[in-house]
C-alpha cells in the first residue's frame, strides 16, 4: 500500500511537466504545399511534431521534410546548400550549416509519417522552417513561431 502511494505521488509530480508538452501537426501535398505556414510554441518547451506527407507521389518525385532554423536564417542558401546533399536526405552535412539546425525530419513519399521530439528553442524569435527537397522551398517554407515563457 505505501509502495503505491509512492507511486502515484510520483505521477502527481511528473503530469504536470507531461502537461507542458506541445504536440503539432504538419502535412504536405504532391502540390507542394505545407498546410500551414505558421507553428507556434514556447520557449523551452518539449515539442512533438508529427508531419505526414498526404500526397500519392513517390519520395524521388516529391518527396518532403521539415526543417527548422535558427532564428533569422536566410533560408535560400541554406536550401542550396541542401540540394547537394542528396546522399544525407538533403540535410547539408557542413559544420556551419549543422549549426544552424534546430530540428528535422527525414525525406517522406506520399502517404509515409514521421513523429520527431525536440526541445524547443530557449530564446523566443521567428525560427523558420523549410522542405529541402530540391526546388520545394520557395513555396514550401513557413515561421515556427517561439513565444517567450
Ligand atoms: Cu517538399
Amino acid at each position: 500500500m505505501k509502495k503505491l502511494i509512492l507511486t502515484l505521488t510520483a505521477a502527481c509530480l511528473v503530469s504536470p511537466l507531461l502537461a507542458q508538452e506541445k504536440k503539432l501537426e504538419l502535412t504536405g501535398n504532391d502540390q507542394m504545399q505545407f498546410n500551414t505556414k505558421t507553428l507556434e510554441v514556447t520557449a523551452g518547451e518539449k515539442v512533438t511534431l508529427s508531419f505526414k506527407h498526404i500526397g500519392q507521389l513517390q519520395k524521388v518525385a516529391m518527396g518532403h521534410n521539415v526543417v527548422i532554423l535558427k532564428a533569422g536564417t536566410p533560408i535560400p542558401p541554406f536550401a542550396t546548400k541542401a540540394m547537394t546533399a542528396a546522399a544525407n536526405d538533403y540535410i547539408p552535412v557542413d559544420e556551419e550549416s549543422k549549426k544552424l539546425i534546430v530540428a528535422h525530419t527525414k525525406v517522406l513519399g506520399g502517404g509515409e509519417s514521421q513523429t520527431i521530439t525536440f526541445t524547443a528553442p530557449a530564446e523566443a524569435g521567428d525560427y523558420p522552417y523549410l522542405c529541402t527537397f530540391p526546388g520545394h522551398f520557395a513555396l514550401m517554407q513557413g515561421v515556427l513561431k517561439v513565444k517567450a515563457k
